[in-house]
């Protein structure tokens, strides 16, 4: 990602800010795993977006309009000794000359520094709750200039939620940004390939989902979020991660992993049959939750709101079990009642960008957001049947199915970024057949 992008963003939320304002954001912190072993670091997103910085220990400070400079980054100091131990730090010149920052401070010194930062400001954007021992320090600060108030100091009077216009703005993704999410989708496509190539009875989930860490990892890439490779009844947990047994013949496998780049996620589910041929009971489940997808892809469009393919995804799935006889009534009925939920019992998908989950709200005031150029959402319906699902023939159990592929909004309808991967039931099986 160019420093051009990130300067952009900044400058963008210091204008929607306004003048006599201030922002502050924490990064992310290391997490202890055990003793001194960390686990592997993941900035922030927000903090990412705005900054393109990859150290903990920092804090952006963005100051609309202030003469000395807008943009202060507080970041850990160089050190040799510590950077032979646990790698390199930009250090103040390196936030200055690399990351484009106006000014730089150590992080030891924010406790002197950002109280004067503060003071002659109205309003304070930050992200409460994040961070709980941050926004201590935060307050904090603000009570230091209380206490001072009567010497003349100018209090901050109000906190604003800074949420609500950077999040907004993470969800319209840049060129640049889109970049980045369809190589994405490409590496996770070709992960998912591979896993199909090499799937047989007798390999263990593990295995399977080793291929996805290869090929990620080959690709200078990384899991966007744990991956579920999930043979048999474990098709049917929807966050399944133990990722241990053993794939049996006969089995569907469900698998849902997607690999971030430079922070931004891709996220794509397919089901295929462990032996390489669909049963005609998985065949018939997998039709419908096929025709699902498709009617809901088929609904991301400008102007058509954020629930409107989950509304299609309900109706073809309902329509679908009634045919089959795993619900039974009239489908308009059905759908009031809900009663698909019985199988199909999360959502059709969600925002997608440095998040899986990505921010963005999904509804503006009590309506349903209108979906526009440039958001980017997967559309993932499914099918569960647990074995001994009551009133439910067991031709149909341990059948757990979804489809997922990521969907970005044009100025015409929509393109699916992880379109090539194959998800016809034939298609599948012949590219399993190799
Ligand atoms: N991989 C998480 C999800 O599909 O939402
Ligand atoms: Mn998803
Ligand atoms: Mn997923």
């Amino acid at each position: 990602m160019k420093k051009t992008e990130f300067k952009r963003r900044r400058s963008q939320l210091m204008k929607m800010m306004g003048k006599g304002t201030i922002a502050i954001l924490a990064s992310a912190s290391q997490v202890t795993r055990n003793r001194d072993v960390d686990f592997p670091f993941r900035q922030d997103s927000d903090f990412l977006y705005l900054t393109g910085f990859s150290e903990p220990d920092a804090v952006m400070v963005l100051i609309p309009g202030r003469k000395h400079g807008e943009y202060i980054l507080f970041c850990r100091e160089k050190d040799p000794e510590q950077e032979t131990w646990h790698g390199r730090r930009a250090g103040q010149e390196g936030a200055v000359e690399d990351y484009d920052a106006d000014d730089s401070f150590p992080i030891e010194d924010m406790d002197d520094i950002l109280p004067g930062l503060l003071e002659g400001t109205d309003a304070i954007f930050n992200i409460m709750g994040r961070y709980p021992e941050f926004d201590q320090q935060l307050i904090g600060w603000v009570n230091h200039i209380k206490a001072q108030s009567r010497a003349g100091l100018h209090v901050p009077s109000e906190f604003v939620s800074l949420d609500y216009i950077l999040h907004d703005m993470r969800l319209f993704k840049s060129r640049e940004e889109l970049k980045l999410m369809r190589k994405a989708a490409t590496i996770s496509v070709s992960a998912h390939e591979r896993a199909m190539k090499l799937c047989r009875p007798g390999h263990y989930e593990f295995q399977i989902a080793a291929e996805f860490d290869h090929e990620f990892r080959q690709c200078g890439a990384q899991h966007a979020y744990p991956a579920i490779v999930g043979g048999g009844a474990n098709g049917c947990i929807l966050h399944y991660t133990e990722n241990n047994e053993v794939l049996n013949d006969g089995d569907l496998l469900l698998i849902d992993s997607g690999c971030e780049v430079q922070g931004y996620a891709s996220d794509i589910t397919r089901t295929f049959p462990v032996n390489g041929k669909y049963s005609p009971a998985q065949r018939d489940i997998y039709h419908i939750v096929l025709a699902a997808q498709v009617a809901a892809i088929k609904k991301v469009r400008p102007g058509n709101h954020w629930n409107d393919p989950h509304n299609a995804a309900v109706r073809v799935i309902t329509r679908g079990l009634t045919e089959i006889k795993l619900l039974k009534g009239n489908p308009t009925r059905l759908i009031k009642e809900q009663a698909y939920r019985k199988f199909y019992m999360h959502r059709t998908g969600h925002w997608l960008g440095l998040d899986v989950h990505d921010v963005g709200d999904y509804k503006v005031g009590d309506q349903w957001r209108l979906l526009e150029s440039g958001m980017v959402l997967t559309i993932e319906p499914g099918i569960y049947i647990p074995a001994h699902s009551k009133g439910v023939h067991r031709k149909w159990w341990d059948i757990g199915i979804r489809i997922e592929d990521d969907v970005l909004v044009t100025n015409t309808g929509c393109e699916v970024l992880t379109e090539a991967l194959v998800k016809k039931p034939d298609d599948i099986e012949a590219l399993m057949a190799g």
